[in-house]
């Protein structure tokens, strides 16, 4: 039987997920099964359910490798790397909430921070070298120009989870830098929304959402009374925060196009966006048309560590991996409205 599994991992390449079944990691996994690769997951379920990856098998038809565990046990990763031969891993594992990660910044040092120096460890004693990093448009802080760039000043976040995500593409490039036969691939994702056409998987924040498009599913569906609109007097077009928000499908694929079109070893830096800026009003618009109904709002006073605008320039990642994001903002609110719909509790977790 071993004999088998070993045959079947030569014949493909294999995928280390970690994080697989969260948001963005669920839906990279479907486009890779879609693609052909071996999908191979660790996860803690800290922030996500099992039930993701039974419904990625359900749309794929394909199976995912599961080990249910904490990147930080270097015993667990060890095992996994002995048993299964890993071409690439994408790493998502790790904490994500910008408001929590200032009441606990030692859990959220400690599990990005160290999560990502016991993986890299245990790739490199087993000789995988190439790694997808989940990094964040929060690296830019507060933007000086706008589109972003990729050689835009990074720093000056203002929580610990976005130093979290800059410590960690410091301590990636060190590591190349030590040991050019690394790979180290940073894709700044900037703000990922939607869910899969399929509406079996999406994203199920714990609690009341702190993100925007959740936060106004929540409203359309009847379990929160009004979307609380954070400051109207930013200077942008109609006073609200503008963002870059990007298909969770889309950002899904830019990482299947990374690792087909990145031959090579070095430190790749891409923007993740579609270019295109959204203000908290246009949301809420596109998403009364997808849900075909009014939605209540009110004008709050503006969230600390809050900025005015964030858009990417995303050309790098087009003349580069050949990758574009292609569903625009009535795709993202109806597909994230299609999975609230038919999934009012999440996974129920
Ligand atoms: P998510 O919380 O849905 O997914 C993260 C997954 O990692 C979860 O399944 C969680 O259980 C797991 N996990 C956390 N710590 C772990 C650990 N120590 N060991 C094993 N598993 C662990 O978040 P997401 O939105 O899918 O984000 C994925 C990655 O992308 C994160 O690194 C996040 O910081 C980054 N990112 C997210 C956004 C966003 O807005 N969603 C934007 C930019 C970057
Ligand atoms: C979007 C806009 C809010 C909620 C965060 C992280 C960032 C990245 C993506 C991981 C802003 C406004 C929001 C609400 C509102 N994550 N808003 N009412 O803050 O751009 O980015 O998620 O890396 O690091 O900071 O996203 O969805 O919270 O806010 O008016 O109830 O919506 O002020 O203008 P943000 P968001």
């Amino acid at each position: 039987m071993q004999l088998l599994i070993i045959k079947g991992d030569l014949l493909m390449k294999n995928i280390l997920v970690t994080g697989g079944a969260g948001y963005i990691g669920s839906h990279t996994c479907v486009e890779l099964l879609q693609k052909g690769y071996g999908v191979i997951v660790v996860d803690n379920f800290d922030n996500s359910s099992p039930e993701s990856l039974k419904r990625i098998e359900e749309i794929t038809g394909k199976k995912v490798t599961v080990y249910e565990g904490d990147v930080r046990d270097g015993n667990l990763l060890d095992k996994i790397f002995s048993e299964r031969k890993i071409d690439w891993v994408i790493h998502f594992a790790g904490l994500k909430a910008v408001g929590e990660s200032c009441v606990k910044p030692i859990e959220y040092y400690n599990n990005n921070l160290y999560g990502t120096l016991v993986l890299t460890d245990t790739m490199r004693k087993h000789g995988c070298k190439k790694i997808v990093f989940s990094s964040s448009a929060t690296v830019y802080g507060d933007p000086e120009i706008l589109p972003l760039t990729e050689e835009c000043k990074t720093g000056g976040t203002t929580n610990p989870y976005g130093t979290s995500k800059y410590f960690q593409e410091i301590m990636l490039e060190d590591i190349y830098k030590s040991d050019k036969e690394w790979t180290v691939v940073l894709l700044r994702y900037f703000n990922p929304v939607g869910a899969h056409e399929s509406g079996m998987i999406g994203e199920d924040p714990k609690g009341i959402p702190n993100n925007l498009t959740p936060y106004i599913s929540k409203v359309a569906i009847g379990e929160l009374k009004e979307i609380g609109i954070f400051g109207n007097d930013y200077p942008t077009h109609d006073g609200t925060g503008v963002r870059d928000y990007i298909h969770v499908t889309d950002l899904a694929k830019g990482h299947v196009s990374a690792i087909e079109k990145i031959n090579g070893n070095g430190v790749y830096t891409y923007n993740l966006g579609t270019g295109k800026g959204y203000s908290v009003l246009d949301v809420i618009r596109a998403f009364e048309k997808a849900c075909g109904k009014k939605l209540p709002y009110a004008i709050k006073p503006r969230r600390a560590g809050d900025i005015a605008a964030c858009y990417a320039d995303a050309s790098k990642a087009k003349k580069e991996l050949g990758w574009t994001a292609e569903l625009g903002i009535d795709e993202m609110c109806s597909s994230s409205w299609n999975w609230q719909k038919k999934n009012p509790e999440g996974y129920r977790r």
